[in-house]
């Protein structure tokens, strides 16, 4: 019997490519730059699975260029990439990456809370830029994290990763959530319950971790911003289009609040360049970027692709009605 032909749109890691490759015949995308949407569109022409990136759109367009495509494999857990109703109206089953990363990507919201409040960025540059003069009492004083208040809003697996790390800061954490969590839930993680609002003015630091969803985009916008705290950060470690990027600016420039720090963006790679300010700290969407954990999403969307071939019901189905159908 000859193996499914899968496309695999960046090498991924040897622990997954082993998988994959003992159950399928899969062509890599290994060349350094990205795969075009027109390489894509052939590649995948004549492929019964996919292995994608957040990068790369799954929609109509895709799935026409490939009739006999039966799984979409995203490397992610986050899924906007992804037009789901579309994969399953074609009867094309897609999967994501949860669970794995949300230690990972906590640790990394509280690398991006620690540095803007701590103003590591111009810290760092000075210290590298040879102009340094050496220890000053007012030299680069940034805001205290120990004892402060912290909101998340968004009280799924990665907030709550967040908050658990917060008890060693001393600090009292709020959340906000479009259901409110159990309440041993939230005294495990010391985690009180607000209304978006009240968190937004309660919260000296306010760290973003919902899904990008329509009623999740452009979720902060001027009028957020207007009830937080001047002396309030934003943290996003989500998805881009949750924070109105012109807003955003805006309320950084007339002082809304104090300062901001991003893995993500609107319109990635863009980075609106109102954004590159001292008070901002800007990363490249690396929030899961572990060798550890990237390793583990890989392996999992991996493990999806081989157990629907396998004739086994993929783990991390998005939209699991596509094999009741059947
Ligand atoms: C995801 O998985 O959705 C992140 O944005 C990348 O790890």
């Amino acid at each position: 019997m000859p193996k499914p032909r899968v496309l695999a749109t960046r090498p991924l890691f040897p622990a997954a490519q082993q998988i994959l490759n003992a159950g399928c015949e899969v062509e890599y995308w290994t060349k350094p730059e990205r795969i075009s949407k027109e390489e894509l569109l052939g590649r995948v022409k004549e492929k019964e699975g996919l292995v994608c990136l957040l990068t790369e759109k799954i929609g109509e367009e895709l799935l026409r260029a490939a009739p006999k495509l039966r799984i979409a494999a995203n490397v992610a857990v986050g899924f906007d990439n992804i037009d789901v109703p579309a994969c399953t109206k074609r009867g094309v089953v897609a999967t994501n990456t949860p669970g794995v990363l949300d230690e990972t990507t906590a640790d990394f919201a509280w690398t991006l809370l620690m540095a803007v409040a701590r103003r590591l960025g111009e810290g760092e540059q000075l210290a590298r830029s040879g102009n340094w003069k050496g220890w000053d009492l007012d030299q680069l004083v940034g805001a205290d994290v120990w004892g402060k208040t912290l909101g998340l809003v968004g009280f799924g697996r990665i907030g709550r990763a967040v908050a658990r790390r917060a008890a060693g800061f001393q600090m009292k954490v709020l959340y906000s959530d479009a259901i409110r969590a159990p309440l041993d839930v939230e005294k495990d993680a010391k985690a009180e319950y607000r209304d978006f609002n009240t968190l937004l003015a309660e919260s000296d630091f306010v760290s973003v971790h919902v899904p990008l969803l329509e009623d999740t985009r452009g979720l902060f916008d001027g009028a957020k911003f207007s009830r937080m705290k001047a002396s309030a950060f934003l943290i996003n470690t989500s998805r881009g289009p949750v924070v109105d990027e012109a807003a955003l600016v805006h309320a950084l420039e007339s002082g809304k609040i104090a300062g901001a720090a991003l893995d993500v963006y609107e319109n990635e790679p863009f980075i609106h360049p109102g954004l590159k300010r001292p008070n901002v700290v800007l990363a490249p969407h690396i929030a899961s970027a572990s060798m550890e954990t990237r390793t583990k999403m890989a392996c999992m969307a991996a493990e999806n692709v081989v157990a629907l071939f396998k004739g086994q019901r993929p783990p991390n189905m998005l939209n699991p009605e596509v094999l009741k159908a059947k």
